[in-house]
């Protein structure tokens, strides 16, 4: 009887092992490694394998980010009552990002935002990029950053989870010059709910230079109706007008008595439609800051918060400019969950260096030397009230 019963014991115990040896092989096989989540996101339309992994902290707060573009997917953040939303704009699957042209959550490179006709000289010569808005280059050119497959790969991180992202843009690829190798560590804090971004690149030629990530948030949850009763502050006093095709004129202008000043919280919304030569051009705000800031280092550039939901989001960032962009594009075009993004259903804070910069000689300057190393930080910070 015994015996009958320490048998059926060993049996169990190696029953329960064999189990736990599948269960472990099948959680590899699925690409359960270190603290972040990795799950297969589709094939590209070129057959290459992507994939979508899922960063989490104590919070209360998850992100999952594609290597398709270094792109945020999903964003979820507690509400004042604790209940998390997915706050970004996006799609389901792969093939809307492969097709979208509104860069949601994507990585912006080699050079965000607009150069004007195109074109930019160094040192004399003039390099001449594919146009993609009108007569202007925007966003890196047809195939930005935002379309290529990067690299990634869980590093060490002693505050929470980290995902490195990394990607080599060939000499002369969309018309810039030098090899430039371009680092994105996305790094979720443990005990924090906020998003970090570090960029970092190297160049073997003298290039120019401007990244950001391109996330459309709406505190309320995506495909939650529009974000013009969010109310915003920018930590700056003034800002670089645009001409008609959302080129800087070169002038930095005081915004005071404007529109453009949000250094007193104010809703989106309040003043949008106002027949203002400048909101005219952009069809809302569409236009870069020029960040206060206390010195170099970190420092708060925009501060958003919902009314409804009492999410708030602070942005600081190492970055001189910021572009408010609020989502005046948006057309009603289907994301995530087939649900419509009308015209305002989120604003975008694009932390970066001026539009045209390279055109403009007395904005802060995006030439990159080879043998310098560019880094910059930028932090998406939640809470609720
Ligand atoms: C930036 C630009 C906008 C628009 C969006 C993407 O914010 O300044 O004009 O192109 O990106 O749609």
């Amino acid at each position: 009887m015994i015996k009958a019963k320490q048998k059926a014991r060993t049996l169990l115990c190696v029953l329960i092992f064999i189990g736990g040896l599948s269960l472990a092989s099948s959680l590899s096989s699925q690409g359960m490694r270190g603290t972040i989540k990795k799950e297969s996101f589709g094939k590209t339309t070129g057959g290459e394998q992507i994939e979508l992994y899922s960063l989490t902290n104590k919070k209360g707060m998850e992100v999952s980010i594609t290597n398709f573009g270094a792109t945020v997917v999903t964003l979820k953040v507690p509400d004042r009552s604790g209940k998390a939303a997915d706050i970004v704009l996006g799609y389901d699957t792969l093939d809307g990002y492969e097709n979208g042209t509104s860069y949601f959550g994507a990585t912006v490179g080699r050079y965000g935002n607009r150069i004007a006709g195109g074109k930019f000289s160094i040192d004399g010569k003039t390099y001449t990029l594919p146009k993609n808005n009108g007569e202007n280059t925007l966003h890196g050119g047809i195939v930005g950053f935002n379309k290529r497959v990067w690299k990634a790969q869980e590093i060490a991180s002693k505050e929470g989870e980290s995902l490195e992202m990394t990607y080599l843009s060939a000499d002369g690829e969309e018309g810039f010059p030098g090899n430039l190798s371009a680092k994105v560590v996305f790094t979720l804090p443990a005990e924090r709910n906020e998003l970090r971004i570090d960029y970092t690149a190297t160049t073997d030629k003298d290039t120019v230079l401007n990244l950001t990530n391109h996330s459309y948030f709406n505190l309320s949850g995506e495909g939650n109706g529009d974000i013009l009763d969010h109310v915003m502050t920018l930590h700056s006093k003034q800002f670089t007008p645009v001409d008609k095709t959302l080129i800087p004129t070169g002038e930095l202008k005081n915004v005071g008595g404007t529109p453009m000043d949000f250094n007193s919280a104010t809703a989106i919304g309040k003043r949008i439609n106002e027949n203002d030569e400048q909101l005219v051009f952009g069809k809302g705000y569409d236009h870069n800051w020029v960040l206060t800031r206390a010195g170099g280092g970190l420092s708060m550039a925009a501060e958003a918060y919902d009314p409804k939901s009492g999410r708030k989001l602070e942005v600081l960032t190492t970055e001189p400019g910021v572009q408010f962009y609020s989502g005046n594009f948006l057309d009603g075009a289907k994301g995530k969950g087939n649900k419509p993004y009308p015209q305002r259903a989120a604003f975008c804070l694009e932390t970066q260096h001026f539009p045209d910069s390279p055109n403009h000689a007395n904005f802060p300057s995006t030439l990159l030397k080879p043998n310098a190393v560019f880094h910059s930080q930028t932090v998406f910070r939640f809470s609720a009230k």
